[in-house]
């Protein structure tokens, strides 16, 4: 399978990841959890490249979830070290490649030395005209439905909103993802079907694939792949197949 098997006029415009099976790809091979998250950001970078050289515009990554600080200290604290490092090593990359770094997520959270490189990356990377990589740290959906609901509700409270104005374009433009458009596909590795609190909201009419391959193994080829699937199935946002096909 290569490039040359996809349909380039029919692409994706944003591709939204759950990176699962990394601690069981390193227990595997007897080693260390943490080992399994080194050879993650390894795969992270070959996935940016190839979403990249396809010139899909959005790429978003679950790297830290809220509820992933209930994780063991040593095991966070290494991902946080991890994530620092990963941004210093790939920032000329980064900016080679016209990569955009985004982030979604309370940020606040993060400790204070991985707050700064991401605020600084993001800053260097922003005026970069390719893919927007946006990583999800310290995310999860209903931690993003609550905030804007907090937020939609103080202009309530505060007469700047009517809550008959209240619109589903209203919701997504309170979101921590405005503007990206909503994910075309979720892609989970790891062998798990399920979403794990990720991108609730913007995942309404996502096309959802489910993968064995652990996220290390993760391979442009798996990725164009799904591609492929992608572009074989008749999306239909609740309407007919021959009002589809009729358009
Ligand atoms: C899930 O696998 C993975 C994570 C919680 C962390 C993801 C982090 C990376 C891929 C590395 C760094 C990322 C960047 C953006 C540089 P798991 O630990 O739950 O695996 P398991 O289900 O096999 O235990």
């Amino acid at each position: 399978m290569s490039i040359s098997d996809i349909d380039l006029t029919h692409l994706p415009q944003h591709i939204a990841i759950i990176m699962d099976g990394n601690g069981r790809w390193a227990k595997e091979r007897g080693l260390e959890r943490m080992y399994g998250h080194q050879a993650g950001a390894d795969a992270v970078r070959r996935i940016v490249e190839t979403t990249g050289k396809l010139q899909i515009p959005y790429l978003t990554l679950y790297a830290f979830s809220t509820e992933n600080w209930n994780r063991p200290r040593t095991e966070v604290d290494a991902l946080m070290t991890l994530l620092v490092s990963a941004i210093q090593n790939e920032l000329d990359n980064l900016m080679q490649n016209q990569v955009r770094l985004n982030v979604i997520g309370n940020v606040d959270d993060l400790p204070e030395a991985c707050q700064q490189e991401l605020i600084a990356a993001i800053h260097k990377t922003s005026q970069n005209k390719g893919l927007t990589l946006t990583l999800a740290l310290s995310y999860s959906g209903r931690w993003e439905i609550t905030r804007m609901v907090t937020q939609i509700a103080q202009l309530v409270e505060n007469g700047q909103l009517a809550a008959k104005d209240i619109t589903p374009e209203k919701i997504a433009a309170t979101l921590n993802t405005f503007p990206l458009p909503d994910p075309d596909i979720l892609i989970r590795t790891g062998g798990e079907s399920r979403i794990s609190n990720f991108l609730l909201w913007q995942i309404a009419y996502t096309e959802l694939f489910f993968v064995d391959t652990k996220w290390p193994d993760f391979a442009e080829n798996d990725l164009l792949k799904i591609i492929l699937q992608f572009q074989n199935r008749e999306r239909r946002f609740g309407k007919t197949s021959e009002q589809i096909k009729s358009c």
